[in-house]
Parts: C-alpha cells; structure tokens; sequence
C-alpha cells in the first residue's frame, strides 16, 4: 500500500483531498495517511483530521490517518508527499494583501508584493521539508501545492536538488473542465496545450480533428462561465488584445492586463468588506464548525466557495499517473527543457507534460509572440530574483524582486512597502 504524507494536513481543503483518494482507491490502494502541522495549527490539524478518518471510515477501505506535530516522524518511508501549508496561516496572507493596498498598490496572495512575501516565508521551510526527505524517504515523490507554487517549485528542483517534484495548480483543471461545457462539446474530445508560468501561463485549444478552436473559446468567455476560480475579480479583457493573442490568458492575467480595473476593485474590498483573506477567514471558520460535528463523514458543498476547489483533482491524478505509469497529460509546474525556448532550460514553468513513473515530459510550444515573450521573461527575472532573496536574505536583491514586480510601483515607496512587510513578517523571516 501508499504512504502518503501532506504537510499542513490542517488545512480546510484535506476533506477534499480524502474524497479524491477514496475515489481512486482502485487504482491508488492508500495504505496509510500521515497529516503534519505545527504547533501554530494544532487545533485545525485535530479537527479536520478526525473529519479525514470518518471519511475513510464511512469508505469501504481501511486506511488509518495519522495527525502529528512531528514531521520527521511522518515522512519515514513515505512515497508521496504532498504539501499545502501557509506558513503564518491566514493572517499572514492578510497582512500580504492589506499592506500593499495600505500604499495603493495590489495586495494578493501569489501576486505583487503579496505573493513575493509568501516566497519569503515559504523557502526556507520548504528547503527544510526536502532535507529531511533526503534521509527520510529518498525514494519520495514531492507534490506541491503550496503557493506562490512554481516558486516553490522552482527552489525545490533548482536549489534543493530535488528532482522528483511536481508543482500543481487547480487552474488549467478548471479552464479544462468548463470550457467544453461552453461549447457543448465532451472535454475528452479537446486536446489542451498550456504554458507559461504559475498563474501566468496562456493555452490554446484543438479540437478531435485538429482544428484550432481557442477562438470560439475567446467568443464564448465574454457570456459564459468559463472556469475563472471563485477568488478573481471577472473583469472582461480586451476583445482586440485577445484576438491578437490568438491564445487564451489564464485567471490571474486580468492583475496584469487589466491592472487599474483590478486594483479598484481590490482597494473597494480592502475599505469596505475585506479582503480575500479576511473573506476567506470566515469561509473557513464556517468550514470548521462543520468539520466539528461527529456524524459529518463526506466533503460538504461550502468548501467550494474556495479558490482552490478541484485541486484533489490534479493531486489524485498526478499521484495516480506516477503511480500506474500512465502517460497521460496534465498541466503541472516542471522543468523547462526547450518547451518554451524564450526561457532557461533549468526554469521551471508550467506546461502541459505526459506523466509517466518518471515524472513529467512537456509538450513544447515554441516562442512566444513578442508581447507573451516580454510578460513571460519579466515575471521570470521576477520570480528568479525572489527565489534567491528568500534563501540568502539579500536585502538588495529582494528590492530588486519588488521593482521588477509590475504590481509594485517603483521608486522609494517600493522601498517602503518592502520594509513594512519584513517587519511585519519579522518571525517567519530567519533569512533576513
Ligand atoms: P491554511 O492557512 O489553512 O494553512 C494550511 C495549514 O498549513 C495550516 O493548518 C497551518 O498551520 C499549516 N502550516 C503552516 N506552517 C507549516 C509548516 N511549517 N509545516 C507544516 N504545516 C504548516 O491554508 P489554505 O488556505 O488551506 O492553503 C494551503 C496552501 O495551499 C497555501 O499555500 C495556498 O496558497 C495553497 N493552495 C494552492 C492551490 C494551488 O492551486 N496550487 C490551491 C489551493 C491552495
Ligand atoms: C486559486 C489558485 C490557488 C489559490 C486559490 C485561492 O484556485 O489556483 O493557487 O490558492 O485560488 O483561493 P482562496 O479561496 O484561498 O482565495
Ligand atoms: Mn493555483
């Protein structure tokens, strides 16, 4: 049977993580959970891990949950690993969105100044996660989830030397699965091609006979659902950038694209209901009194007001296709490998890749048109920048970061939201 090991098991989403695996249990017979938090998530961890084990419990599958503060302990022997924790949990998130507005500038979770902070804090742990894995459990498969995710990613297989790590995303999963519905079409008829970046890539879509068909995709996006997670602001994009694109911008693009609009929106929230995080925080309590009654043993529906609703989906695959050497595509955070040619070999990027035992092979694009080419090598430069403040503390070099960051406005007052938020982060920041 599967080890399987997930770091910050307190999370609200594992429900959804156990109803992946009790669906493919067939195929992927788990043999023992192990769900691993600290101290700071002792309560949640103890409450969202009894609600796990009613739920193998109520399965027809006997497989035991283990909670622990201890994760060494956990990862003996483990096959997977799975990670999906918030250092400084949510409050920390808020202080990443509330300080940026606080100068009018974005504040979100994996973007701006926001998600370079949440790199900050994230680094240094997940470095930590993967040297224990190298005497734990060499043998180990490292499934991340933990945001900003291709940075994670990145430093895991570029500076931990880890090179069996996949990093995943629910995004493409939901472009995948509500646009065929758009068009009335069976999604298993469609073939997909993503790259770019974590929450920055661009995809195109073919139809059974080859066909491109991205363009009526575009069409139908202005009236139809087309899978845009819950936590993003819908503002239209540009019809005639779209048309020049000829590919289709993911979610997250409407921050870069569509910057003012956003931002607005954004700075309304921010003086007036709260923002996402603060949103987020009581979605979250509610989740938890629910996971508090006994006689609760299946996923309840409030979990999908969350952004990240569908993610087992990616998990459970991926892990599956590892697992059974499937072969099958899937959009994950890998390594590069020529896939798209206008970035480093060794960049980690997020592009749709056959999944095998052996890990992920991408499925090249090409190079981009010049204006994809520009976005993608700034947020690049960006994210290589924040990696490698985050594992030395340059404090020079994390300036950097914010300033090539195009949702931090430049000048001193880069300077100054940079040294609100470290001070802010002070405890999570060993580095700096
Ligand atoms: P959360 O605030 O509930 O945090 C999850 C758990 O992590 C908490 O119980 C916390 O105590 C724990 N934790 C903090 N530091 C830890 C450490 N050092 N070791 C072990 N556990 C630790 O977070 P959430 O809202 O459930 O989100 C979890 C993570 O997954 C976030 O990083 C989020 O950005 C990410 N996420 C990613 C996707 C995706 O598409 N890749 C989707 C959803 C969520
Ligand atoms: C999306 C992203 C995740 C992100 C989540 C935020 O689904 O893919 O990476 O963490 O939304 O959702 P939330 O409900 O926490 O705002
Ligand atoms: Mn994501």
């Amino acid at each position: 049977g599967i080890k399987i090991v997930t770091i910050g098991g307190g999370s609200s989403y594992t429900p959804e993580l156990m109803e992946g695996f009790i669906k493919r249990y067939e195929e992927c017979p788990i043999k023992e959970f192990w769900l691993v938090d600290v101290e700071e998530g002792k309560e949640k961890l103890e409450i969202v891990g009894q609600m796990a084990q009613r739920m193998w419990d109520a399965s027809p599958y006997d497989v035991k949950v283990y909670l622990t503060l201890d994760r060494r302990e956990a990862l003996i022997d483990a096959d997977f690993v799975t990670t999906q924790f918030r250092v400084g949990l949510l409050n920390a998130r808020i202080k990443d969105e509330r300080i940026p507005f606080s100068y009018g500038m974005l504040g979100q979770e994996t973007n701006g100044a926001g998600g370079m902070m949440k790199a900050f804090r994230t680094v240094p742990v997940i470095l930590d996660i993967v040297e224990d894995m190298k005497e734990l459990c060499p043998d180990a498969w490292l499934i991340n989830f933990t945001n900003p995710s291709g940075m994670i990613t990145e430093t895991v297989i570029k500076y931990g030397k880890w090179e069996k790590c996949i990093g995943l995303c629910n995004v493409p999963v939901n472009s995948m699965m509500k646009e065929p519905e758009m068009l009335s079409i069976n999604g298993e008829e469609l073939i997909y091609q993503f790259a770019g970046l974590n929450h920055f890539h661009w995809h195109k879509v073919f139809d059974k006979t080859g066909k491109d068909i991205t363009e009526d995709i575009i069409d139908a996006m202005y009236t139809k659902d087309d899978g845009t997670p819950t936590n993003i602001f819908k503002v239209d994009f540009v019809r005639e950038q779209l048309e020049q694109m000829k590919v289709i911008p993911c979610g997250y693009h409407r921050y870069y694209y569509l910057q003012d609009e956003m931002l607005k929106h954004g700075l309304e929230e921010y003086h007036g209901i709260g923002t996402r995080g603060e949103q987020v925080k009581k979605t979250e309590a509610e989740l938890f009194e629910l996971y508090k009654d006994p006689t609760l043993n299946y996923k309840p529906e409030q979990l999908t007001q969350r952004g990240g609703t569908y993610y087992s989906d990616a998990a459970c695959e991926c892990i599956n296709a590892i697992y059974n050497n499937k072969n099958i595509p899937m959009v994950v955070s890998t390594k590069n490998n020529g896939a798209l040619p206008d970035l480093d070999a060794d960049s980690i990027i997020e592009v749709t890749s056959y999944l095998t035992a052996k890990g992920a092979s991408p499925v090249a694009w090409g190079k981009l048109n010049s204006a994809e080419k520009g976005w993608l090598q700034v947020m690049k430069a960006m994210e290589e920048c924040t990696i490698e403040a985050a594992i030395t503390g340059d404090y020079g070099l994390a300036l950097q970061a914010f300033l090539l960051n195009p949702q931090v406005m430049g000048g001193n007052i880069a300077k100054q939201v940079l040294d609100e938020m470290l001070v802010a982060n002070e405890k999570y920041l060993p580095q700096f």
